[in-house]
């Protein structure tokens, strides 16, 4: 049996660990300064847009690595996923003191913005299926539906880099 003494102090040490892990909860995301959200992000969209290339390469026969194709549509339909995340309130053109191209549409029209997301993830694992079949000419029409998902979000929410 535990004395009073040792229930209390056992009670003290389950409360502290409570505190503390809600503490370091709160804290990770504190640290997430707008700066690397927004290099995080566009790391994010360059590794989409390298998968895309390389599908693109099967597609038009530059290369036979069609059996590579599912792998890549998956990773972008992964990638989809996670893009609202990355788009925290704050971080827009001229809010966080480092250039971006994220348009203050994305936060007026924020549901317009996640569907457009969801349309990625939807026609990227769509072209994951299609890719099991390994036909190239099936993988290049459901390419042309995965790059409209790609405009269809950077037109509304994207601003393009003067060139
Ligand atoms: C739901 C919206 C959305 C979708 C879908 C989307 N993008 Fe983007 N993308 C953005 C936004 C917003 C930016 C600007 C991010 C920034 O500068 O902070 C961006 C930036 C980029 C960039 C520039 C990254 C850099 O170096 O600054 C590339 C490349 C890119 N996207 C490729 C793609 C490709 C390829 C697809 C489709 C397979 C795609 N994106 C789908 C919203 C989207």
């Amino acid at each position: 049996m535990l004395g009073r003494k040792h229930k209390l102090a056992l009670i003290g040490m389950v409360a502290a660990i409570g505190l503390g892990a809600g503490l370091g909860g709160g804290l990770a995301q504190a640290a997430d300064d707008g700066k690397n959200v927004i290099a995080y992000r566009q790391n994010v969209m360059k590794g989409i847009a390298a998968h895309i290339t390389q599908i693109a390469m099967v597609a038009k026969g530059e290369v036979s690595f069609a059996g590579h194709v599912a792998a890549n549509a998956t990773a972008m339909a992964n990638a989809a996923k996670i893009i609202p995340e990355l788009f925290p309130k704050g971080t827009g053109e001229g809010e966080a003191g480092v250039p971006t191209e994220a348009k203050a549409e994305i936060w007026k029209d924020w549901d317009k913005f996640a569907a457009a997301a969801k349309n990625l993830e939807a026609q990227a694992t769509k072209l994951a299926e299609v890719a099991g079949g390994g036909d190239v000419g099936a993988i290049g029409a459901q390419l042309g539906e995965v790059g409209k998902a790609c405009g269809g979000c950077h037109e509304p929410f994207r601003t393009k880099k003067p060139e």
